[in-house]
């Protein structure tokens, strides 16, 4: 792989045989849910990002929860070791392969089981994609208490796993607290019913807390009880440029004490975002600067969302008078609802994809750091890879981005070709850094493989001690995941 932590020697597992596959195979119900060709094999094998790369000669879509937990049995029993994979739009190397560990797709565990209006509360299978599972609560007139740029592809089940964070968090909080019920299939074949659709059950410890964010090492989720929100009848936006980061700072305050119930985003573009996604476009939809009459260094994307259009239109008016009158904002544009809306999210959303498309696989840091010293940190990368020649003349970018209301910086760094000069010079420069701050050198894509052997930067040793007791409890052979999240011994 092209990781930037050195891969850890295979563990002792044992090899695919034919007999393993066609046993597998029995369990999963026949051919159409067991993939051993090359062509299938190679999008199962290969990550979004381009720099992890897998070698499995297996990978099975079980039709049920018990065939995941039958296909979790076997390869538990024969010393096989397994990853999971949902739609495979993980930023740090967790859903693929590291070695030839055997796929579990939850792919066809896709169905959206039970609604319930009242409660608001939702059923669904792991294999559900975010975006169909929205689409079907929108015809209750509810949503999916979590937006990411993945959601065309990414399940349920994965944003489970990875705990995701994503555009709206900082109105509706994290899945640790929107999940009701979780059913997971466990190393030893164990269903474990942890299906509760109680919004309030305090009966012993939460264990399914335990499955949130656990990136596929302790248990594969096979069906997910949430706790939808209303969807919002008005939907408006502001982007706003602005001069210097401690205006943006002042600006985030101000869109708090102005927005209040109804903000439900603050995104942060650095002006390199912004040139990198306008540079890359592909034809299909000509995206524009919002601002072109005053380029400025930073930019706010701040959306409300309500059920009076009136009521918010008047909140965002005032807040943007506010921050015009206070000298934060130098220019704004405003979209209510519409393709107006859309393009100024196409344009936040698009920044990952049109990085990935401009040359080698990006360097990816997820990170939170406080607010005082946020942007501190691409500055900081820009000057010491400017210092070793790798600055805008010779491709290399460094760009800043992200869920700025709850303090997750994306610091991502795009060269034209691959160099591993650059790699050297980030890490662990950047972990340092953000440990020297109290930060977390994962907000919110996880750990996976990428930074398994990083975790002593935000966590003490007795953390993660522990960590691996209650891995070794649920999953005593090792077969979950393995090489991912904690280091390997
Ligand atoms: P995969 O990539 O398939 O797997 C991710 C991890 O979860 C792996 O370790 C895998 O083994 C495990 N896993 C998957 N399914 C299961 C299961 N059923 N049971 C147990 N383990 C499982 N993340 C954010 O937090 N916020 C964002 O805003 C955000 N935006 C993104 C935008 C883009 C364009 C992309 C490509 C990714 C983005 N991500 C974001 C990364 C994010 O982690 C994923 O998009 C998503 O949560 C992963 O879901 P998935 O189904 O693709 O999981
Ligand atoms: C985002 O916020 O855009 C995602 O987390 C993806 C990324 O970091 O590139
Ligand atoms: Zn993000």
């Amino acid at each position: 792989s092209l990781g930037t932590a050195p891969t850890p020697p295979r563990h002792s597992f044992d090899k695919i045989s034919a007999q393993h596959i066609s046993a597998l195979k029995q369990i999963v119900g026949g051919d159409a849910n067991c993939f051993t060709d090359a062509t299938s094999l190679a999008a199962y094998n290969a990550d979004w990002t381009g720099r992890y790369r897998g070698s499995s000669q297996l990978a099975l879509r079980p039709p049920t929860p018990r065939a995941v937990a039958d296909a979790l049995k076997y390869c538990t029993q024969h010393g096989l070791a397994v990853v999971p994979q949902g739609g495979n739009t993980g930023l740090v190397g967790g859903g693929v392969p590291v070695y030839d560990e055997v796929v579990i797709s939850t792919a066809a565990l896709n169905a959206v089981e039970s609604v319930d209006a009242d409660s608001g509360c939702v059923v669904a299978g792991a294999g559900v994609v975010l975006q169909a599972l929205d689409e079907e609560l929108a015809k209750h007139n509810l949503m999916v208490p979590l937006d990411l740029g993945a959601k065309g592809s990414c399940h349920i089940g994965g944003n489970v796993s990875t705990n995701a964070g994503g555009l709206r968090y900082l109105r509706y909080g994290s899945l640790h607290g929107s999940v009701l019920g979780l059913e997971v299939a466990l190393a030893d074949g164990t269903l474990l019913d942890l299906l509760s659709t109680c919004r309030k059950d305090n009966t012993g410890y939460d264990l399914k807390q335990l499955f949130i964010g656990a990136e596929g090492t302790l248990g594969i989720v096979t069906r997910v009880a949430l706790q939808a929100a209303p969807r919002p009848s008005s939907v408006q936006a502001a982007w706003i440029g602005i001069q210097t980061f401690e205006d943006v700072r002042r600006a985030l305050r101000l869109a708090r004490r102005h927005l209040g119930e109804t903000l439900s985003a603050f995104e942060f573009v650095d002006r390199a975002s912004l040139d990198v996604v306008l540079e890359g476009q592909h034809a299909s939809m000509r995206l524009h600067d919002p601002l072109p009459d005053n380029p400025t260094p930073f930019h706010a994307l701040v959306e409300v969302s309500g059920s009076n259009e009136a009521h918010d239109t008047e909140k965002l008016e005032h807040f943007l008078e506010a921050a015009s009158e206070e000298g934060i904002a130098v220019d704004g544009t405003v979209a209510s609802g519409g393709r107006q809306l859309a393009e100024l999210w196409a344009i936040r959303e698009g920044i990952s994809e049109a990085l990935a498309r401009r040359g080698a696989p990006v360097y990816k840091y997820d990170v939170s750091i406080p607010l005082s010293c946020w942007y501190d940190i691409v500055t900081d990368m820009r000057a010491r890879l400017s210092e070793a020649g790798y600055n805008d003349s010779s491709g290399v970018r460094v760009v800043g981005y992200g869920h700025m209301g709850d303090a997750n910086m994306h610091l991502n760094i795009s060269s034209l070709e691959v160099d591993d000069r650059i790699g050297n010079l980030i890490e662990p420069w950047v972990y340092e850094w953000v440990s020297s701050r109290g930060g977390s050198i994962s907000a919110e894509h996880g750990l996976g493989q990428m930074k398994a052997s990083a975790i002593g930067y935000s966590k003490h040793p007795e953390a993660v001690r522990l960590m691996a007791q209650i891995k070794d409890v649920l999953d005593p052979s090792g077969t979950l995941n393995p090489y991912k999240v904690l280091p390997s011994s």
